[in-house]
């Protein structure tokens, strides 16, 4: 198992990229099978979800739009619990089935900060894309719609996600050491 150190701290690989292709490929497959023939609007959270967004995209065959938002709220590894704003919502939602996609979902407060703001633009329907869920750490009752990896409590890097700023471009997806 492949370890290496991210600014600061050791980390492990948990996650091979093999396997995280795969996954992306399956949800993709589910997502052309349960939304063909609807108006989608896929939005990309920023900055974490930018390589999942652009591996799962390649693999949709829907006549769809693609947009980018960002929220500022994460800080280190653990979560400032505050999610500040949303910037770059450009595309015209209402009445169409909008699908956010989302590297991890932790505490879930990132995400119904985004729900509860996109629901003011009245789309049909909205389905959240994840490719990591920590059920442990979540604290609200909506659900993620489609789930890559239900993972513990623990922090993770790569595949888009950060520690301090690094580890984004890492094609494999690392846990941290306690040491
Ligand atoms: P939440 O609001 O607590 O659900 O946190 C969501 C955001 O925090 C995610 O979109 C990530 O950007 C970041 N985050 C949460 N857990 C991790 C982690 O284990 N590694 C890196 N970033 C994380
Ligand atoms: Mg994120």
């Amino acid at each position: 198992m492949e370890s290496l150190k991210i600014h600061d701290k050791k980390f492990s690989e948990s996650i091979h990229s093999k396997k995280i292709q795969g996954t992306v490929g399956k949800i993709a497959a589910q997502l052309n099978h349960d939304l063909k023939d609807k108006e989608v609007v896929f939005i990309g959270v920023l900055n974490g979800a930018f390589m999942f967004a652009s591996d799962l995209m390649k693999q949709i065959q829907l006549n769809c739009r693609i947009s980018f938002i960002k929220v500022s709220s994460y800080a280190g590894i653990s979560s400032t619990g505050s999610v500040i704003n949303l910037i770059g919502l450009n595309e015209v939602i209402k009445g169409k089935t909008v699908v956010i996609i989302e590297d991890i979902i932790d505490s879930g407060k990132t995400l119904n900060f985004i729900l509860s703001a996109l629901k003011e633009h009245e789309p049909t329907e909205i389905k959240i894309v994840t490719l990591l869920f920590k059920p442990a750490a979540f604290k609200f009752n909506y659900k993620p719609d489609y789930v890559g990896y239900r993972i513990p409590n623990q922090f993770v890097v790569g595949y888009g996600l950060d520690y301090a700023g690094f580890g984004r471009n890492l094609t494999s997806i690392y846990t941290l050491v306690n040491e």
